[in-house]
């Protein structure tokens, strides 16, 4: 089977091709054909995060040409003798998908009416969570290449995604990758931009939230306190590298606080420890670059020691097997480290799972991945800023193929 998988929940366009051989609803070997990214970073940090309508705006001119790189990449991209001319109906179907996006029209039919209809089985897209109005880029993208080639569209919850990138294992090149079935049941952390969740997964494709954010999520926590600290967006990264110039003796003389770290039960939040990340710099007349250094390690160190206290409490309670984590902030040097020593240390028998860096991010590969393993297609798909995990519809893999 092979996907092309479309992710636009945030700052990130991301379009892969994926392969998987054999009829196993667990693939054992799966073929990266493409894997395209363009980001939007370095346009947001001008305004210190993400602003959707921006967001919105750059995907719509990103995608056409990411996926014609994609094609190409795949080797797909074959071009027609004489341009395809629609027919009405399918004039009038893609002008009903496109008709907020004029513009992404007129790219959309330039580029793909010169290409034949390329050998893919499915289009999998991120429904949500994300920011709508860059969802909805993606799944009228995928809708009309769904019309164009005749092929179903497989809605991706993107924290699956996460999840799923976290079992995938680079084979050789990091063209090819395994996926790891996890033994259930399973534990996930999911950290990300705008996500804080600890799920507990009973079995393959169930998820039962433990506990998640009150407030700020982890990676909205790093960008925050990096912009007080005058770091540029997104933040994690450049904290990360502050906190790593600290000396390792020194300490903040009043530490930041362990937020929720008592609180009984697996929920988080991280706006108060930004405010007391504002409150610490305050009381520096002037704030030198060691001061700096101290407050980016100490901040790190809170939220570090938060995660992982709570990932490991709730992994004793419910006898977990494995602990998955996932999501941008899993790039964290220290957060991965913690993790392993503390998991080694203390759940000697449960297997951690953690995405390699360059799949800790956002990007098209995990929902390629993430749509081979559910393949149901809706009939009426929408952008979902905030859908749920366990709100995943479950593997459908077979009614895709009798659909085909
Ligand atoms: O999963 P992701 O790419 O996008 C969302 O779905 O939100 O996560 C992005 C988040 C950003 O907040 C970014 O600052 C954070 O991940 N991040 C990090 C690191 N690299 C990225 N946070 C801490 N340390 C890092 N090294
Ligand atoms: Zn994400």
């Amino acid at each position: 089977m092979r996907i092309l998988a479309i992710e636009t929940s945030c700052d990130e366009t991301g379009i892969a091709i994926v392969e998987s051989k054999g009829s196993s609803l667990v693939p054992k070997t799966i073929r990266v054909l493409a894997n395209t990214l363009v980001s939007q970073a370095t346009l947001h940090a001008q305004f210190g995060g993400v602003f959707p309508a921006v967001a919105r705006r750059e995907h719509a001119k990103a995608i056409v040409p990411l996926l014609v790189h994609a094609l190409t990449e795949a080797g797909l991209a074959k071009k027609l003798k004489q341009e395809r001319i629609l027919s009405k109906k399918e004039e009038t179907t893609l002008a009903r998908i496109f008709h907020k996006e004029p513009e992404l029209f007129v790219l959309f039919k330039e580029s793909l009416n010169a290409l034949k209809v390329p050998i893919i089985d499915a289009i999998a897209v991120t429904v949500g969570p994300g920011l709508e109005p860059a969802l909805w880029v993606g799944i009228n993208t995928a809708e009309a290449l769904g019309v164009l080639w005749g092929v179903p569209v497989i809605p991706v919850n993107h924290m699956e995604g996460h999840i799923v990138a976290s079992l995938m294992q680079t084979k050789d090149d990091g063209k090819t990758f395994s996926l790891a079935m996890p033994r259930f049941p399973s534990l996930a952390l999911l950290i990300s931009g705008g996500h804080t969740e600890l799920v507990l997964m009973p079995s393959r494709g169930k998820y039962k939230m433990l506990g998640q954010t009150r407030d700020d999520a982890v990676g909205e926590a790093f960008d925050k306190v990096a912009r007080m600290l005058g770091l540029s967006y997104p933040g994690g990264p450049e904290i990360s590298k502050l906190a790593e110039k600290a000396p390792a003796h020194e300490k903040l003389s009043v530490p930041l606080p362990r937020p929720m770290l008592k609180s009984g039960d697996f929920d988080f939040s991280f706006s108060g420890l930004k405010t007391s990340v504002l409150y610490a710099i305050k009381k520096f007349e002037t704030l030198t670059d060691r001061d700096k250094e101290l407050i980016a390690k100490d901040f790190e160190d809170s939220v570090t020691e938060v995660l992982v206290t709570k990932t490991l409490k709730a992994a004793k309670k419910y006898k977990v097997k494995e602990i998955i984590l996932g999501g941008g902030v899993t790039a964290n040097r220290k957060i991965r480290k913690i993790f392993q020593e503390s998991v080694a240390e203390e759940l000697p028998d449960t297997k951690l799972f953690i995405p390699t860096i360059l799949l800790s991010g956002d990007n098209g590969l995990m929902i390629g991945v993430a749509g081979l393993l559910r393949s149901k297609s809706k009939k009426h798909i929408v952008a979902n800023g905030t859908l749920k995990l366990a709100k995943s519809v479950s593997p459908t893999l077979d009614e895709l193929r009798k659909r085909k």
